[in-house]
């Protein structure tokens, strides 16, 4: 029995929006041994489990009734390995960024545009985190989970995780499965993906003809730190809301009054429109109502300058959700979990 169950812990430090609340249990999970401690505490005290990793996708409205189960088990290992590439796997909690530039440095490509996200490894299957036109099923092999009904460990290979747009089997059924490790098909020569914004543009500033994927994760370090706030500075859960998809007659009645209006035309017909610039041109950028906030520089992300409860957060956001409803007939679903 090594599991440590404290009791009403704050969990400021644990929620990258630095909200004040508390739990009502808390403990972290070093091994797969202590997630079956947990499970069994949570059944034994009538207590609901709730997991996180980072919190970096979190907004915390109220104090959490339940044992906080924090991911804290590390570990990072080729699993396979051949001429082309290697297979890695890394425990859920893995700090992600870390764990990037660990494959990198052993001259792995496959996850430098993925550089700089808050979060752990375990955390980023959930939404299928993406950036710079490369998201997390790209370079997925498979994962292994725990069952929370049964505690039978399950093997999640690509398709069996119905991955999407910030999205996944696992956030829709977020108290069966619980991430344990996970398992990335990298390769020893990249196939670099510059085609989003402006990576190609900065690596030809910087002159750089013949990027390798470490050149790339600079690039891209460089572009988020200067329109995304650090957490460890601003409290902020990276971008709040998701890009939404949209019809082309949407668009077009859009672009009567909009002509600049920004989007990306999908296989199937529809657009993914962009939010920061729909929310930017509805005047919410840099827009501040006591410590909660709309970031000056990426009118998607939505910041914490101190104090601001997770409750006058909540509700910056669904005052920016119905102000872009009205003005441009478009509904803003949240990216973060809300509790
Ligand atoms: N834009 C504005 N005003 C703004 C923000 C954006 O006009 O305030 C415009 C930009 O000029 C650009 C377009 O909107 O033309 C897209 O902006 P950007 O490249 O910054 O990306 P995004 O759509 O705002 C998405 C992801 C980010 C990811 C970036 C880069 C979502 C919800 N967000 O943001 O992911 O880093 O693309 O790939 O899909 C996250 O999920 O937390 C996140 C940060």
């Amino acid at each position: 029995m090594t599991l440590n169950v404290q009791h009403e812990v704050s969990l400021k430090a644990y929620n990258t929006f630095g909200v004040d609340v508390h739990a009502r249990r808390f403990a972290e999970a070093f091994n797969d041994d202590d997630v079956r401690e947990a499970l069994a505490y949570s059944a034994s005290h009538d207590v609901p489990l709730m997991v996180i990793g980072g919190g970096s996708n979190l907004l915390l409205t109220r104090d959490v009734d339940a044992l906080v189960l924090r991911m804290a088990n590390r570990g990072i290992r080729i699993v396979h390995e051949d001429c082309d590439g290697a297979i890695v796997e890394a425990e859920a909690g893995e700090p992600w960024h870390p764990f990037v530039l660990d494959t990198l440095a052993q001259g792995l490509a496959g996850l430098e545009n993925l550089s700089l996200i808050p979060g752990t490894v375990g955390a980023a299957p959930m939404q299928n985190i993406g950036a710079y036109g490369v998201e997390l099923k790209d370079v997925f092999h498979s994962l292994t989970a725990i069952d929370r009904h049964s505690g039978e460990l399950r093997e999640f290979a690509l398709a069996d995780c119905e991955f999407g747009y910030r999205d996944s089997l696992f956030k829709h059924q977020p108290n069966r499965w619980l991430i344990l490790r996970v398992r990335f098909k990298l390769s020893y020569s990249a196939n670099l993906h510059l085609d989003y914004g402006p990576v190609r543009q900065r690596l030809e500033e910087q002159g750089i003809k013949q990027p390798s994927p470490m050149h790339v994760s600079r690039a891209i370090c460089a572009i988020r730190s200067e329109k995304l706030p650090d957490p460890a500075t601003l409290g902020n859960a990276g971008s709040f809301f998701k890009n939404p998809l949209v019809s082309a007659e949407r668009v077009a009645a859009i672009k009567l009054t909009h002509p600049g209006v920004v989007g990306y035309p999908q296989a199937d017909g529809q657009v993914k429109l962009a939010a920061g610039w729909l929310i930017e041109q509805a005047g919410w950028k840099g827009f501040r109502d006591g410590d909660a906030g709309v970031h000056a520089l990426q009118s998607l992300v939505l910041v914490n300058y101190g104090e601001a409860s997770g409750g006058q957060l909540l509700g910056l956001a669904q005052r920016i959700q119905a102000d872009i409803l009205e003005r441009f007939g478009v509904a803003l679903e949240m990216e973060p979990n809300l509790y």
